[in-house]
């Protein structure tokens, strides 16, 4: 009988002895450089996913998934090239590969990944009805024997072994609980369930990890983990459900790169849990100081910027976290507020993702309140007519342009001087 979805206790791992985590943390399994680097146009080479990956390490990431290694020649040595530097830090990550649930894969994979101090194997193989018929052309049957025996074969090569049923949120759930229960026979230490069309939603989630912690024989004693795609926009939503019903282990991209409409974003996943920490360290019965995964804050924007430079992939201007426009404030109402007390119209301070400060930005919808602010910290200081003048002068540029410079406010306040 379950006791109840958060009442889960992880035993530590090797991985969280030798590197010293709290076993009850969420792990943060980062897969930008996989299933990220499968965005349209994202490819990296060899030095650039070094960069990331030595990154992500700052960062505080969990686990890598370095590439996919028998896709290429170039993909087996960039993940080969990761478990030997990255794999080998003085706090490593776990370095990951992903193989498809065959031998030829699952070897390759090994050979990549065994250079690291914890290399894992991740394996996978669909069980929706439409992929086994259409993609695999396999039984159910033929996909429960290859899933014992593959999964046997990786646990022969590596101790840490992760299974995916791909595209699980449209299995049959009957089924779903005996291939993961077949996974765990055969010696799989993480259940990873893919959301692989981003199609489930938040509570469906819940239920679906529910249903497997009461079915899936043995489950108690691996890590469940996620792993979701953002077609429905709801792929960071589905992780909070999960990880309140018992799952320890999220699989993200930096700025949600990936497949179609891209993965759970690693940075709204982790900032979401740690402004709400009250809240999730409630639920779990953890002190409210507690962090709930080891990310170091503090690296999240240079990581985002990197992988954005480096992928050419662009950062939406309203992207949650990272984008432009995340620590910016326009509006007059907002912008007195800010000054008056930072806390009225920001829930997280910019400094926590490593950002210097937050920006007023000055437009049509600014008020003199910031008006003034900004040009105190140019260094002018205008009498109370002057200023008035003065944002008489501003409000009728921002009517007429979008941004207004520094170098605007200097014209116009050299103006102000001129005509006193
Ligand atoms: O989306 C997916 O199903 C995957 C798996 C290989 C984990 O990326
Ligand atoms: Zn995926």
């Amino acid at each position: 009988v379950l006791k109840g979805p958060l009442d889960v206790q992880i035993r530590p791992t090797k991985h969280d002895l030798a590197t010293k985590r709290d076993p009850q943390r969420v792990r943060v399994f980062d897969t930008t450089l996989r299933d990220g680097e499968q965005s349209p146009g994202a490819t990296l080479n060899m030095e650039e996913k070094l960069l990331i990956a030595k990154q992500l390490a700052k960062l505080g990431v969990d686990v890598i998934e370095a590439g996919f290694p028998v896709a290429s020649e170039g993909d087996f040595l960039a993940v080969k090239a990761i478990a030997e530097s990255v794999g080998n830090l003085d706090d490593p990550p776990i370095i990951c590969g992903l193989a498809r649930a065959v031998k030829n894969d699952i070897s390759r994979c090994y050979e990549a990944v065994k250079h690291a101090a914890f290399p894992r194997i991740h394996t996978f193989i669909a069980t929706s009805d439409i992929h086994m018929e259409h993609k695999l052309k396999k039984t159910r049957e033929e996909v429960l024997a290859m899933t014992s025996e593959m999964v046997s074969f990786a646990r022969s090569l590596c101790d840490d072994v992760e299974f995916s049923a791909e595209d699980a949120t449209r299995s049959d759930p009957e089924f779903l609980y005996e291939v993961y229960s077949r996974a765990v026979e055969a010696g799989a230490t993480t259940l990873n369930i893919p959301d692989t069309v981003g199609f489930i939603t938040p509570s469906e989630m819940g239920n679906l990890i529910r249903g497997l912690r009461n079915n899936v024989r043995g489950i108690e004693n691996v890590i469940i983990s996620v792993h979701g795609h953002d077609d429905l926009g709801m792929a960071v939503s589905n992780f909070l459900t999960a990880i309140e019903n018992g799952c320890r282990q999220v699989e993200c991209t930096i700025n949600g790169i990936g497949e179609r409409a891209g993965n759970a974003a690693l940075e709204e996943l982790v900032m979401a849990m740690y402004v709400r920490r009250a809240y999730y360290n409630g639920l779990l019965n953890r002190p409210a100081d507690k962090l709930m995964t080891n990310i170091n804050h503090a690296e999240i924007y240079q990581t985002s910027r990197m992988v954005s430079n480096l992928t050419g992939m662009l950062v939406q201007p309203n992207k949650a976290i990272v984008g432009a426009n995340a620590f910016a404030h326009e509006s007059g109402i907002h912008q007195d507020g800010i000054l008056k007390n930072r806390l009225t119209y920001e829930i997280m301070d910019a400094k926590s993702i490593g950002l210097n400060k937050n920006q007023l930005v000055l437009g049509k919808h600014s008020g003199r309140h910031a008006f003034r602010s900004r040009l105190l910290e140019l260094g002018y200081e205008l009498a109370e007519d002057e200023l008035n003048r003065a944002f008489i002068t501003f409000k009728a540029l921002a009517d007429k342009k979008k941004d207004i410079s520094d170098l605007d406010l200097e014209s116009i306040v050299g103006d102000e001087v001129k005509n006193i």
